[in-house]
């Protein structure tokens, strides 16, 4: 084996170890307990209620994002309209970042939303993580819009150009 086939090798072994899994109302607890590793963020608007995560749940599709079985973060979307899918939420849990999870979650969710002609989502100027990541997949920025939760802070607004 050459050194390009093993690079390739390790490479797909990593994308078979994250997996997406569908969260049910039983997940409530382990799902408050990521959205709190953001607590501090002024970057991030989290749920951090139980009511706020069944509103969740019950109006997103949420997926655990799990790495060789163990839940590592969350991401999500919501479907707007027939044509239009909003990336509603995405977090890693601080201590499985930087190894690439969420670019491989992201690369399983589009590939499930490659029939909707607008994807779309938000996201604060400052998170540069995000903002790279975002830009890596080809989201554009589209505009900023002040104040976007009410709590004083902004968000770009980017889609997805195909
Ligand atoms: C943003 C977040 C989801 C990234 O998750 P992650 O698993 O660490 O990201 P990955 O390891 O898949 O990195 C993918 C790409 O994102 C970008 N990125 C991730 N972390 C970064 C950092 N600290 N600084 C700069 N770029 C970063 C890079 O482009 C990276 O690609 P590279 O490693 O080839 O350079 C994670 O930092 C997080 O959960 N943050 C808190 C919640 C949040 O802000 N979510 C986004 C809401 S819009």
């Amino acid at each position: 084996m050459n050194k390009e086939q093993y690079n390739s090798q390790q490479e797909n072994k990593k994308e078979s170890n994250v997996e997406l899994q569908k969260t049910t109302l039983k997940d409530i607890q382990t799902l408050l307990d990521i959205e709190k590793t953001t607590r501090e963020l002024k970057t991030y608007s989290g749920y951090f209620t139980e009511e706020e995560i069944k509103d969740y749940i019950s109006s997103d599709v949420v997926y655990f994002i799990t790495k060789e079985g163990k839940i590592a973060g969350s991401i999500s979307y919501e479907i707007k309209d027939t044509n239009h899918a909003y990336l509603s939420g995405l977090v890693i849990r601080p201590e499985f970042q930087r190894q690439g999870l969420a670019k491989q979650a992201l690369g399983k969710l589009f590939e499930e939303l490659k029939g909707y002609e607008l994807v779309d989502l938000v996201v604060h100027p400052e998170n540069s993580s995000a903002l790279n990541l975002y830009k890596s997949f080809g989201f554009v920025v589209k505009e900023r819009i002040e104040n976007y939760y009410g709590d004083g802070e902004p968000r770009l607004r980017m889609v997805l150009e195909k």
